[in-house]
C-alpha cells in the first residue's frame, strides 16, 4: 500500500487532490485498499479539464440557429420512403433471424423517485402489480413466443442498483426469460467534485464519493465487459435500446427495427411531436446534415418558437429515448474513449470534511459528470428519426407520486388508456372508471386482443387479461 501512496500521493497532489490522502495514516489495510483502487481509476487530467469546462465549450445558440428538423419518417405521411407494413414485415424478418438483441439502461440513482430500490423492482403494472423489470421481461417474452426464436435482454445496472437487480432476478426466476438470455452488466462511475474548489469529494475518510457515469456509459460498458464481442457471436447485429422506467415500450418493435433496417441507419430513434415550444423534452434536430439532440434548456427561445406558415413548429420532434443501434456503430464508437462529450450537473452530495464529519448539504454544492447514450447520434453517418404515438410509447415514472407530470399513476393511466383501446376496438365495452391491464403474453398489440376476442362483450369489473 506504502507503493500506492509514494506514486500517486505526487499525481494527485499536482493535481491539487492531495486531500484524498488525508485519512490515509488512519485506515486499516483493507480501507486503503478500497481507496487505492478508487484513486487509480481517477484520470485526473481528464478531471482537471472538465472542472474548467474546456471539454464542454459548447456554443448552443449557434447550434440552434442552425438546426432544422430532423430526417424523419413521420405519422399519416403519405410520401414516406417506407411504409409501416414494410416496415413491420422486415423487422419481424430480423427479429426471427436472431439479429437482434435488446438493451435496457437501469443504472442511475433514481432520485426523483424517491424509491430506495433499483427502479426497475418498481410495481406499476395498474391491476397485475407487476415490477417495471417484469412489464420488460413479458414484451420481451412475447416477442420471442411470436418469433419462435430467443432474444437476448442486456440489462445495464449502476453500482447502486447492481446487486439488489441480480437478487431481483434470481429470487424471481430470471421473471421467466432463459439464463443464457439475460445479461446484466454495470456501468461504470466519476468522481463527484466540489462546485467551489473543484476537489473531489470523499464520502467517508476510506471511499471517494463516485456516481453513474450517465446512460451514455452504456459504450464503455458493453465494451469493457466484452459484450459487443459475445453478441456478435450470438449472430447480433442491431439493439434495441429502452430505458426500464418506460413500461409502454414495446420489447423490440419490428416497425421501429424496421424502419432502422430499411434506411440502413446506423442510429434510430423515435421521437413525439412536441405540444409546445418549449416542452421539456431533448430536441432531436439537423445541424450541418448530422441528427443532433439539443436540451430544452439550451434550446434558444427563437429557435423552440420558429414555425411553418400552417403555424407548426420547425422543431417539433421530441426524444423519448427509444433506440435502434448497429452493432458495428456501437463497436466503432467504443474505440474512442472519449467518443461521448461529459455533461456537468449541479447535486447535492454527502461528502466527509477535513474533520471526518458527515456534511450533509441542503443545497447542491457539488458536479457530477454524466455521459448521454443521445450525443452517439451526429456520430453517425446515417441516422433516422421516427415518430410514435405518445399514447402508444412513452409514458416513463420519472417523479414521485403527488408531481405534476410522470408519476406511477400518470404512467398506469396510460397503460389503463392503450388497453382499453385495443379491447375497443376488438367489440368490448368497458364501464367508465374500470381498469383493464392486459399481459403482451396473452395479446402483444391491437391485432393480437381481436383475433382472441371471439365475442364482443361488457366489462364492469377490473380484469387483468393474462
Ligand atoms: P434518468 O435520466 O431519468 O435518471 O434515467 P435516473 O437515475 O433514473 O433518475 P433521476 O434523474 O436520478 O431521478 C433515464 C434512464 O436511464 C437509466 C435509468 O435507469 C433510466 O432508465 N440511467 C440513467 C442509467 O442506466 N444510468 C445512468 O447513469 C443514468
Amino acid at each position: 500500500m506504502h507503493d500506492t501512496m509514494e506514486k500517486w500521493m505526487p499525481i494527485a497532489q499536482q493535481h491539487g487532490q492531495s486531500h484524498l490522502f488525508h485519512f490515509w495514516s488512519c485506515l486499516s489495510g483493507d480501507e486503503q485498499q478500497q481507496l487505492a483502487k478508487q484513486i487509480q481509476s481517477i484520470d485526473f487530467p481528464q478531471l482537471a479539464g472538465l472542472f474548467e469546462g474546456s471539454e464542454e465549450a459548447v456554443d448552443w445558440s449557434e447550434l440552434a440557429n442552425k438546426a432544422q428538423a430532423p430526417d424523419a419518417i413521420r405519422l399519416n405521411d403519405p410520401n414516406v420512403a417506407f411504409s409501416a407494413k414494410d416496415a413491420f414485415h422486415c423487422g419481424e424478418q430480423a427479429i426471427r433471424q436472431g439479429k437482434i438483441g435488446m438493451i435496457l439502461v437501469a443504472g442511475g440513482q433514481g432520485t426523483r423517485l424517491g424509491f430506495d430500490q433499483p427502479k426497475g423492482v418498481f410495481q406499476i403494472g395498474p391491476i397485475s402489480n407487476r415490477s417495471l423489470f417484469s412489464m420488460h421481461a413479458d414484451s420481451l417474452r412475447a416477442a420471442t413466443r411470436r418469433y419462435g426464436v430467443s432474444i437476448p435482454m442486456f440489462v445495464m445496472t449502476s453500482p447502486a442498483t447492481d446487486a439488489a437487480t441480480r437478487d431481483y432476478f434470481a429470487q424471481h426466476r430470471n421473471l421467466g426469460l432463459k439464463e443464457e438470455d439475460l445479461v446484466t452488466f454495470c456501468q461504470g462511475t466519476m468522481p463527484a467534485m466540489d462546485a467551489a474548489s473543484g476537489k473531489i469529494l470523499l464520502e467517508s475518510p476510506s471511499s471517494i464519493a463516485l456516481s453513474p457515469d450517465g446512460h451514455g456509459g452504456i459504450v464503455s460498458a458493453l465494451d469493457r465487459q466484452g459484450i459487443l464481442r459475445s453478441a456478435a457471436s450470438r449472430g447480433i447485429e442491431h439493439f434495441f435500446y429502452a430505458q426500464v422506467d418506460n413500461p409502454l415500450v414495446r420489447a423490440c418493435d419490428p416497425t421501429l427495427i424496421g424502419y432502422h433496417l430499411l434506411s440502413r441507419s446506423q442510429m434510430t430513434t423515435q421521437v413525439v411531436s412536441k405540444r409546445f415550444a418549449k416542452e421539456k423534452v431533448g430536441n432531436v434536430v439537423s445541424i450541418d446534415g448530422r441528427t443532433h439532440i439539443i436540451e430544452y434548456s439550451d434550446l434558444t427561445d427563437e429557435a423552440a418558437h420558429r414555425t411553418h406558415p400552417d403555424g407548426s413548429l420547425q422543431l417539433w420532434a421530441g426524444n423519448i429515448a427509444i433506440h435502434v443501434l448497429e452493432r458495428k456503430f456501437l463497436e466503432h464508437a467504443a474505440q474512442k474513449s472519449d467518443c461521448l462529450p461529459f455533461h456537468r450537473a449541479m447535486k447535492s452530495v454527502p461528502f466527509v470534511d477535513h474533520n471526518g464529519n458527515v456534511v450533509k448539504p441542503a443545497a447542491p454544492n457539488a458536479i457530477k459528470f454524466e455521459r448521454f447514450v443521445f450525443d452517439l447520434l451526429p456520430l453517425a453517418e446515417r441516422s433516422i428519426v421516427v415518430e410514435g404515438n405518445p399514447a402508444d410509447v412513452f409514458a416513463p415514472v420519472k417523479n414521485a407520486e403527488g408531481s405534476a407530470t410522470d408519476t406511477p399513476t400518470t404512467t398506469r393511466n396510460a397503460l389503463v388508456q392503450q388497453h382499453r383501446q385495443w379491447l375497443e376496438h376488438a367489440g368490448i365495452s368497458i364501464e367508465e372508471n374500470v381498469k383493464v391491464e392486459i399481459n403482451p403474453n396473452w395479446a402483444l398489440d391491437a391485432d393480437e386482443v381481436r383475433q382472441k376476442i371471439q365475442t364482443p362483450c361488457h366489462i364492469r369489473v377490473d380484469t387483468y387479461f393474462a
